[in-house]
This record gives structure tokens, sequence and C-alpha cells, in this order.
């Protein structure tokens, strides 16, 4: 059985670029908006009731995503997770002068990640938000605002081969 996971990533986005275009009206399966190529995220993380807040830089043409984050009981150590499209990622904790390197075999997430082999499972509302949610397989679900397109929240699912939140994110 595969564990299920809370990973809840509820998002406050501050779009660096454009709102992305509303979706095309009759449209009768929604489509999960692609992710501008470059933005800064705010996310509020639960791993396990573990709670953190984070700050997520994408930037797809660079080939790069940074992820700092602040556990809550650990608030004076931000953690540093910086991951390449080439696969390489780097965690490093600089007020512990601490960093680690791995390579994690996969690059970032693409803008359009979502899209292939995603299920539209109708509208929800999520933290108040009316959205449209997804699911892939063993997966994700993911919650995106009818009105904004932006995404609210999304539940990550841990198998196996799916060994902590951020891998898999970016
Ligand atoms: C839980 O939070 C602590 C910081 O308070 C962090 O060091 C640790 O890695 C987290 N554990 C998990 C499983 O995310
Ligand atoms: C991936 O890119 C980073 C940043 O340029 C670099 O430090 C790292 O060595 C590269 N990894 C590989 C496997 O080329």
């Amino acid at each position: 059985m595969t564990p299920l996971l809370p990973v809840a990533f509820l998002l406050l986005l501050c779009l660096s670029g454009s709102p992305p275009a509303a979706a095309t009206a009759g449209d009768p399966t929604p489509t999960p908006t692609p992710w501008p190529p470059q933005f800064h995220a705010k996310l509020v993380m639960d791993f396990h009731g573990n709670l953190s807040v984070a700050d997520l830089w994408y930037d797809w043409p660079g080939g790069r995503n940074l992820h700092i984050t602040r556990y809550q009981l650990a608030a004076d150590a931000p953690f540093y997770d910086n991951e390449w499209n080439n696969g390489t990622s780097f965690f490093y904790t600089p007020s512990r002068r601490a960093c680690r390197s791995a390579a994690v075999g996969v690059g970032i997430l693409r803008p359009d990640w979502l899209s292939p082999g995603a299920v539209y499972l109708g509208r929800q509302d999520a933290d108040g938000f009316d959205c449209h949610v997804w699911a892939k397989a063993d997966f994700i679900t993911y919650y995106e605002d009818v009105n904004t397109k932006r995404p609210v929240k999304w539940v990550f699912y841990t198998g196996k081969r799916l060994p902590s939140p951020t891998p898999l994110l970016f």
C-alpha cells in the first residue's frame, strides 16, 4: 500500500510575470494552467504535522529552482534547497555552514508538468477558494483557483520511490 501523505502546500503566489490567461469559455473539461516560466511563491507546508513556511523561486529558463524553508521549530536556521535542471541539487544551512550536494537524477518540473496524465476531478472548495482539482495517479492532487488560475494547494502522495517532498516538487 502506498502511504498517504499529508504534504499539503498552501500557495500564496506572488507572481513575477503576468497572470495566466483565463480558460477558454465553454471548455467542458478544464485543463491545468501551466506555471509562469518564472515566479516567486510563498508556501505553507505540512509534512506529517511538521510545519514550515518556504519561499520558492522557480526559474525554468534558468534551469533552477530554489526553496528556502523555515521550520516552525528551527526558525533561526533556514534550509536552502537549490535544484538544477542537470539533476544536481544542493542542500545547505548557512547558519550552520552545512552543505551537501546530491545527484537527484531528475531536473526541475516543466511549467506544464501537470497536464500529461492529469485526471480532472471537478470543483472543490480549498481553503475558501473555489478550485478545479486534478489528480495524477500515485503522485499529486492539485487545486487551482477557478477565477485566477493560480495554484491554491497541492497534496503529494509518497510512495517508496519518493523520499521527501522537495525532489518531487522541483
Ligand atoms: C521536521 O522539522 C525539523 C525542524 O524543526 C527538520 O529539521 C526536520 O528535517 C523535519 N522533518 C521532516 C521529516 O521533514
Ligand atoms: C549542474 O549545474 C550546477 C550549477 O551550474 C553545477 O554546480 C553542477 O556541478 C552541475 N552538475 C552536473 C552533474 O553537471
